[in-house]
């Protein structure tokens, strides 16, 4: 037999019809006599009934949840009370007159037809057993939402005259940031592969080849700390272009994010999204990837304190720092025990403390109120109008302060439940800085990766004053997380050679590590920029999902294994001759070639 039919397709319009479904038993009910099944294919779940009489009761009976069946029968409506509004099949049944088993299955270790009970289970038992999780309708809807954004991005960018090119995954270090995995070469003992974290050289150099417009939906592997938006092997949608500015990069995203939520999700999003200064966004909400869907702006209160008697904020003033606030209006009522959590959590972020002054109505309150001048009190107000309202107040390094108190913002938000669900709030940071101070080897380390721009009129910095230079880097932002980054690159050997100068390279490293891209620029490169995407952390917005885990068919737990497969696992001593290599004794007691 064949199946005639799917699950979720069958409507009264079908009534009378024979049918032959098969796909799995998703429930069982025994009710007077009767046998009643929800069937599960990947479209949906239609009932099954089982009548006393039937050739089919006997096999009925044996039946358990997971077991794979198929079954033939004929379609009719169900009694008007007994219609369920909650299933789109819900006003039929199939009364099944043969049923055959076509696999058995164990009982599963967590049950898969309650949402409620699904949500309970640890993640660790559900990644175990990851191909039962997938069974659940929910488990699999951010992977559907994923192959529908993945085509949507084909048929645009395949529109745009883009094309698609994969990219070698073993090859050398890419510099982004991260450590790298590697794998030994067994035919050339001691030498390694990199797993890449991007594409990035190799869609230059594809330019460079004279493709002009490159895409690619490109495996990324970074070594790095796991957090919920991370994983170690995770995908990018990576976009490279030839003869562009900023704006025409920035345009083609637009529009085809725009595409991609109007395909993928029916909604629709207005462009060209709004652009924040590097320095606006730290300015204003202690982020490089501002969440915009509600106020709480930061105030900079160090011109108030210009000429402070109070000791704390005049040396954090002298030294150069700030002084940033967070105005908190008054209907917020923050106990005394919730400004010690909060100060707990800006502490973690390097602040301090987190002072505080509460607007009376006369002046202020608060440990730090006795030192205030009334000019200090008359400036102070513009910003804590109302009696009640809030001041949390970091002194400190400017950039410090500035991040704790937007991880304080962000806190709040969330628990004062003010960010508004459903809402997309898409954002551009632009005009980063091109590189920052490395606090361990005192020299100079890029903000983006070493392939970045600097601005044309900024170059002259990279020798005097290198953080003042800026970049043509920007970073795409959605609902408070980086969903996107990319830049214009440098396309002459000399400004390459100069961005490694100032990065701290000789010339002669600069060409023991990056030796056959920078002969490539000197072959000619015409002036081009891109973007990467992550894919993974968008499908994981517009899904609604709390992890990048949810969105990825089997991913890495947060110890960067995989539960099922038990990756990472050790080598015999037989692959570990092969490749030459020798573990040296592990403090954890990890035997050789165990
Ligand atoms: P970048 O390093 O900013 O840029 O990466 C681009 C985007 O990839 C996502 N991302 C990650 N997603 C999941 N897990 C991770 N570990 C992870 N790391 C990064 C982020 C990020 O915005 N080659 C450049 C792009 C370019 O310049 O064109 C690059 O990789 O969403």
């Amino acid at each position: 037999m064949k199946r005639t039919h799917t699950c979720g397709e069958l409507r009264a319009a079908d009534e009378g019809r024979s049918v032959t479904l098969q796909g799995w038993v998703h429930r069982r009910r025994d009710l007077g006599g009767l046998i009643f099944l929800d069937l599960r294919d990947r479209t949906g779940l239609v009932q099954i009934v089982i009548e006393p009489g039937s050739s089919a009761f006997a096999v009925g009976e044996r039946l358990r949840p997971e077991f794979i069946v198929e079954l033939g029968g004929k379609l009719r409506q169900r009694p008007e009370t007994q219609r369920s509004t909650r299933l789109p099949t819900g006003a039929v049944e199939v009364v099944a007159d043969t049923v055959t088993v076509l696999s058995e299955a164990k009982t599963p270790p967590f049950v898969l037809n309650n949402p409620g009970e699904a949500a309970e289970v640890s993640e660790e038992l559900r990644l175990k057993y990851r191909y039962l999780d997938l069974r659940r309708p929910e488990a699999a809807a951010p992977l559907r939402l994923r192959h529908r954004v993945t085509k949507a991005i084909w048929d645009f960018l395949d529109a745009e005259d883009f094309i698609q090119v994969e990219t070698p995954l073993l090859t050398l270090s890419t510099p982004e940031g991260a450590r790298d995995y590697v794998v030994p070469s067994r035919t050339q003992p001691g030498s390694f592969y990199a797993l890449p974290q991007s594409p990035q050289l190799f869609k230059q150099l594809l330019m460079m080849g004279g493709f002009e417009r490159y895409f690619q939906i490109a495996r990324c592997f970074r070594d790095e700390d796991l957090r919920a938006d991370r994983q170690p092997d995770f995908t990018q949608l990576d976009i490279e272009m030839s003869f562009v500015d900023q704006d025409d990069i920035l345009d083609l995203n637009e529009r085809l994010m725009q595409h991609v939520i109007k395909t993928a999700l029916g909604c629709y999003i207005s462009v060209p999204f709004p652009r924040l200064s590097y320095q606006d966004a730290m300015n204003r909400y202690g982020s490089d990837k501002p969440d915009v869907r509600f106020g709480l702006e930061l105030a900079d209160l160090s011109p108030i304190f210009a000429g402070t008697t109070f000791r704390g904020f005049a040396s954090v003033l002298a030294e150069g720092g700030s002084v940033r606030a967070l105005p908190v209006p008054e209907e917020h009522a923050l106990s005394r025990k919730r400004l010690g959590e909060l100060e707990a959590h800006a502490k973690t972020y390097g602040a301090q403390g987190l002072a505080w002054l509460r607007r009376e109505c006369e002046g202020f309150a608060g440990p730090i109120a006795k030192f205030l001048t009334d000019t200090e009190v008359r400036a102070l107000t513009q910003h804590a109008q109302g009696e009640g309202d809030l001041l949390l107040i970091v002194a400190g390094h400017t950039r410090v302060a500035c991040e704790a108190l937007g991880a304080v913002r962000l806190r709040l938000a969330r628990e004062l439940a003010l960010i508004p669900e459903g809402e997309l709030a898409f954002l551009w940071v632009v005009d980063f800085p091109l590189l920052e101070r490395d606090d361990e080897t005192g020299g100079y380390t890029y903000m983006h990766h070493p392939f970045t721009r600097p601005r044309e009129e900024d170059l002259p910095l990279l020798h005097a004053e290198p953080v003042k230079a800026r970049a043509w880097a920007y970073d795409l932002v959605l609902n408070g997380f980086e969903i996107g980054g990319g830049s214009l690159r440098i396309y002459t050997l000399e400004t390459q050679l100069a961005m490694f100068r100032t990065l701290g390279f000789s010339d002669d490293e600069a060409r023991e590590r990056f030796g056959f891209f920078l002969d490539a620029l000197a072959y000619g490169a015409p002036p081009h920029g891109g973007v990467a995407w992550g894919l993974d952390r968008l499908i994981m917005l517009l899904s609604g999902a709390g992890s990048l885990r949810d969105v990825i068919a089997f991913p890495k737990n947060q110890r960067g294994a995989d539960p099922l497969t038990g990756a990472p696992g050790p080598l015999t001593q037989a692959q570990l001759d092969e490749l030459s290599l020798r573990l040296a004794e592990h403090p954890g007691g990890h035997e050789e070639g165990a």
